[in-house]
C-alpha cells in the first residue's frame, strides 16, 4: 500500500508517518527529512537544496524527484509519502515511478489545520537531528527538557520555523500543492481528515479508515 500524507506545514504529517511506521510495516519517505539530513552532512544536494529551504521555498522539481528515485532505489514495500508529492510533475513523476513497479497511490490522507494551529505548533517545534524525532514544548516534550529522549542530544529548532519563513511556506502550500487535493479527490483517493485535536485520536481516524 502506498499513502501520501499532505497538508499544510505542521499539519503533522511527520507524527502522524511516526505513528504509522511504528504499528504496520511502511517506509517513511520524507523529502523535508531527507533535505536536512543532505544540509547538516553538507553533500553537494545539501548544498543546492540549503538555500530553498531555509527560505521556505520548494526545491526545484528535478532535484526533488532524482532524490526520491533515488531513496526508493529498489524498494517495492509499503510507502508512506510524506511531503512529496508537493507539485503537479512531481506528482505526474510518482505516478510514472510506481506504474513502472506494478504499483500505485492507493490513498492520499490530507490533514486538515487552520493557520492559527500551525503557528502555535511550529513556535513550539523541537527536533532531534540525529534520530529525527519531533517534539513541542507545550503539546508533546521530552523526558528531559531540551533532549532527545531516544538518543539524550541536544533539541534544535529548525531554520526555517521562524515565522516569516512559515509565512511563505503556508503561502507556497495554498498556491502550489492545494490544487493537488482536487486532482486527488477527482481520483477518487482522497479521504479529508481533521488535523486538530490529540494525535492519538487523529492517528485513531487514519487507521480506522486505512482497515
Ligand atoms: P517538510 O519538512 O516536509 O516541511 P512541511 O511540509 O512544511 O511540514 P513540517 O515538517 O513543518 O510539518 P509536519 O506536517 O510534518 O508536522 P509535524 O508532525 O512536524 O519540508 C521542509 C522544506 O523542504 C520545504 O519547505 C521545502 O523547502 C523542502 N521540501 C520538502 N519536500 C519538498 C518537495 N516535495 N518539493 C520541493 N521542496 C520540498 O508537527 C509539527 C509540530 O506540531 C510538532 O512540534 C509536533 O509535535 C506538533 N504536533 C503534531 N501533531 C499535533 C497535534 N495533533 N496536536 C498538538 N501538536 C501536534
Amino acid at each position: 500500500m502506498n499513502i501520501l500524507l499532505i497538508g499544510p506545514p505542521g499539519a503533522g504529517k511527520g507524527s502522524q508517518a511516526e505513528k504509522l511506521v511504528s504499528q504496520k510495516a511502511f517506509k517513511h519517505l520524507s523529502t523535508g527529512d531527507l533535505f536536512r539530513k543532505a544540509l547538516r552532512e553538507k553533500t553537494p544536494l545539501g548544498l543546492k537544496a540549503g538555500s530553498y529551504v531555509d527560505r521556505g521555498a520548494l526545491v526545484p522539481d528535478s532535484i526533488t524527484i532524482g532524490l526520491v528515485e533515488e531513496a526508493l532505489g529498489d524498494f517495492t514495500g509499503n510507502v508512506i509519502f510524506d511531503g512529496f508529492p508537493r507539485t503537479v510533475p512531481q506528482s505526474e513523476a510518482l505516478d510514472q515511478f510506481l506504474q513502472k513497479r506494478d504499483q500505485k497511490l492507493d490513498h492520499v490522507i490530507s490533514l486538515e489545520v487552520s493557520d492559527d494551529v500551525v503557528l502555535r505548533r511550529l513556535t513550539g517545534r523541537r527536533w532531534a537531528p540525529q534520530s529525527g524525532k519531533i517534539y513541542h514544548v507545550d503539546f508533546n516534550p521530552p523526558k528531559n527538557s531540551g533532549k532527545c529522549d531516544e538518543t539524550g542530544e541536544e533539541l534544535a529548532i529548525r531554520s526555517d520555523d521562524r515565522p516569516e519563513v512559515v509565512q511563505s511556506r503556508l503561502k507556497n502550500f495554498r498556491e502550489i500543492t492545494w490544487p493537488l487535493l482536487k486532482h486527488y479527490k477527482i481520483r477518487g483517493i482522497l479521504k479529508e481528515v481533521n488535523g486538530e485535536g490529540a494525535p492519538e485520536k487523529i492517528f485513531q481516524s487514519i487507521v480506522s479508515f486505512l482497515k
